[in-house]
């Protein structure tokens, strides 16, 4: 028996989209019981088994399937427990989370016939893009690059003394329809100004120089659409900074706010959810730090 253990990941972190990528302390756990001789393959998710006809929609599931069709391989018999704290369609990576679980289990049943740059391929193509998916993999803070049909990625430890406030609204968002918004062109001097921000901002926390992280954070192209599926955003935003967090975003597609702090972070946490309670939002807050270590397989 072993454990998969995938933290939550925020993608983006303002002008960085689909590319800078942070990991986070709130885990989806997988526990894998194997049993050689059979084929049944059973599945619980938080308490309950999971009926047969739709464990296809199972992304563990539909990971696990293509590591073993890779491998020509055929699966043992299982039992696998799923135990997820990252709730689903608020921007948390819990896709991505669900992909590289699948993947890491089923390479751990096959004792690590693949190479760790072959599950990441294989995750960013389920998972369609890359900025959750590596940090779940490699944990801290991450940039990627696909490149000729290859996943490139730099990992750096994230500044432990910053906390991540996040706020996660009653607002469900797919990312496919939250992608559906973004524009097939854009503003030349709006491409410019993301770029100058998304690479001081990666400067930034590299160097630990947080002086200018709300400039650093402010994406001029991708959140301005995505906001009309938050009512109360600007105010999140306002609230928060006021409150005193160092730079505000939208947490992946959505629909969670991530604010760093490095001080007073349960009052930017409550403004946070007040804001959002004043535009008639329910919210849950988390108070996290950074995941240092990215996908562990424990024994
Ligand atoms: N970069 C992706 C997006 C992340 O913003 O659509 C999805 O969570």
């Amino acid at each position: 028996m072993f454990t998969i253990k995938v933290p939550a990941t925020s993608a983006n972190l303002g002008p960085g989209f689909d590319t800078l990528g942070l990991a986070l302390q709130l885990y989806l756990e997988v526990k894998v019981k194997m049993f050689p001789g059979s084929s049944r393959i059973s599945f619980f998710v938080d308490g309950e088994e999971y009926q047969e006809e739709i464990l296809g929609h199972n992304l563990v599931y539909q990971a696990m399937k293509k590591v073993f069709a890779e491998a020509a391989a055929e699966a043992p018999g299982l039992e696998l427990t799923i135990d997820s704290s990252i709730p689903a369609g608020k921007g948390l990576g819990s896709s991505a989370a669900a992909i590289v679980a699948g993947l890491y289990a089923a390479n751990e049943i096959l004792e690590k016939e693949f190479a760790q740059e072959d599950l990441i391929k294989w995750a960013v193509e389920m998972e369609g893009h890359a900025d959750n998916v590596v940090p779940a993999v490699a944990g801290g803070l991450t940039t990627a690059m696909l490149y000729n049909e290859n996943v490139y990625y730099q990992q750096f430890p994230f500044p432990e003394e910053l906390k991540l406030v996040v706020a996660v609204p009653d607002i469900q968002i797919s990312t496919d329809e939250s992608r559906q918004l973004l524009p097939k062109k854009i503003d030349f001097m709006d491409m410019v100004n993301n770029l100058q921000r998304a690479s001081y901002l990666l400067a930034s926390l590299i160097k630990r120089d947080f002086r200018h992280l709300s400039a650093a954070m402010d994406d001029a192209i991708f959140q301005p659409r995505r906001k009309q599926l938050i009512p109360g955003f600007d105010q999140v935003f306002s609230h928060a900074l006021e409150s005193g967090a160092l730079g505000v975003a939208l947490s992946g597609s959505g629909s969670s706010i991530i604010a760093f702090c490095q001080q007073e972070e349960r009052r930017v946490a409550e403004a946070m959810q007040a804001a959002f309670a004043a535009s008639g939002v329910q919210s849950q807050l988390m108070i996290l730090t950074t995941d240092p270590d990215g996908v562990k397989v424990l024994k």
